[in-house]
């Protein structure tokens, strides 16, 4: 029989290798404070999940000031959004609005940055490491029970006791799950509609992004680069991406953007297609014993705010100033800890509730009554009729007092 491995320590070990994780890992590396990282999925196989795109300006300035200043030279900087409604485009001039921006930045890129920056600080980042328990959390030694990818699932099963556990490891979260169910509080809500995405070879459509709602429903005009665009429309959540032809993605799309002023999208060969079940989620406590969650392990939005990657980088810049704190303590004082949960909840709902009503907003409610279809078109007019409704949301898709990179952050929420 092979001898079990040592039992590992280090103080905080983290579970989830996405941007969560590693943004995490790389200011605790910058503190000085010793740390794993462990991530079920290999780098490449996060690396080809396509993910959403926009960073708010604060998301912005984290990654910068963090040195991963890719995204300034290479990011595209949008001032406005469009909506889309009765076949007219009406343009939210976030900047004119707000003085903030957003950048459209791919997921992918920002993990790619931070996978690079561990790399080279030579953090310790385990690929293939799939925790398959969470141990003693109200103790001060709670750890894991892990693997490696060594001789695929029959991996050799190790433990990492830590000071810390975070887990950082997305919307199907195993240490969410090891919260215990009489202190757990999970507020869900569903969704009857899914996306349908997809990555077409073709130019810009569109300068900026496009949000529009129509009576065949919700599309999103998005864009990845000059020669690739990310387009969405909403479905039924059990739409079988098989089924449909690159012809019938474009039918679908034309018909939704059409309008009297003749926009028409650039077509070309449908690249990637697949399907985004919603819906928004946040559990509660985000600390219990000596376990902290964050990211999409805490809460879910639906895309439609572009809110969940800026939420997650959010979460970690606050948990890595209690974690500081925490540390430079001698005692060990878990109700500190719960300054995170307090420090961050406040942004959580904000962003549900935005995310919950751009949703709603735009698209169309199965079965839904003539009657509505009309009120949601009456409320999108209004929105934009008014300059108050127009800052209203310019001031929740930019993040609610979000700083352009450099400027002071004074005020900031
Ligand atoms: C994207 O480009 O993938 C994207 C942009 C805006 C959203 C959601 C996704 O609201």
């Amino acid at each position: 029989m092979a001898t079990p491995a040592p039992i590992e320590r280090t103080r905080v070990a983290i579970v989830g290798g996405g941007p969560a994780g590693l943004l995490l890992s790389h200011l605790l590396h910058t503190s000085g404070i010793d740390h794993v990282v462990l991530e079920s999925r290999s780098r490449d196989e996060i690396y080809r999940t396509t993910r959403a795109g926009i960073l708010e300006a604060s998301s912005v300035s984290t990654l910068a000031d963090a040195g991963m200043d890719r995204v300034l030279r290479e990011g595209d900087r949008h001032d406005g959004i469009a909506l889309r409604f009765d076949g007219e485009s009406h343009r939210i001039d976030l900047h004119g609005l707000t003085g903030s921006a957003v950048w459209l930045y791919p997921q992918t890129e920002v993990f790619t940055d931070l996978a690079d920056r561990a790399a080279e600080t030579g953090t310790d980042v385990r690929w293939q490491a799939s925790v398959t328990e969470v141990l003693d959390i109200h103790t001060d030694s709670p750890g894991v029970r892990w693997t490696d990818a060594e001789g695929g699932s029959g991996g050799t099963e190790r433990e990492l006791r830590c000071d810390v556990l975070v887990g950082t490891d997305g919307s199907h979260s195993t240490c969410r799950h090891s919260l215990p169910e009489d202190v757990r509080r999970h507020f869900v809500h569903e969704y009857p509609y899914a996306w349908f995405g997809v990555i077409v070879e073709a130019p810009r459509s569109a300068p900026e992004l496009v949000y529009t709602t129509s009576e065949h429903g919700f599309a999103l005009i998005s864009q990845r680069t000059d020669t690739h665009q990310r387009l969405y429309f909403q479905c039924d959540p059990d739409e079988d991406p098989a089924g449909w032809s690159d012809d019938r993605v474009w039918h679908e799309l034309q018909r939704r953007v059409a309008g009297t002023d003749g926009f028409r999208l650039l077509e070309g060969p449908v690249q990637e297609r697949s399907v985004l079940r919603f819906r928004s989620s946040v559990v509660e406590p985000v600390r219990h014993g000596r376990m902290l969650l964050a990211g999409d392990a805490a809460h879910t939005v639906p895309p439609t705010g572009a809110k969940g990657l800026n939420l997650a980088l959010a979460d970690v810049v606050v948990l890595h100033d209690v974690l500081t704190t925490w540390f430079a303590r001698r005692e060990r004082d878990e109700a500190l800890l719960d300054e995170y949960g307090r420090r961050v909840s406040e942004r959580v709902w904000r962003a549900q509730h935005f995310s919950a009503w751009m949703s709603r907003m735009l698209h169309t409610h199965p079965g839904e009554s003539g009657f509505e279809h009309r009120r949601r078109i009456a409320e999108l007019r209004t929105l934009v009729a008014s300059e108050a409704g127009r800052r209203y949301l310019a001031e929740g898709y930019t993040g609610w007092g979000s700083v352009l990179p450099g400027r002071t952050t004074e005020g900031a929420m």
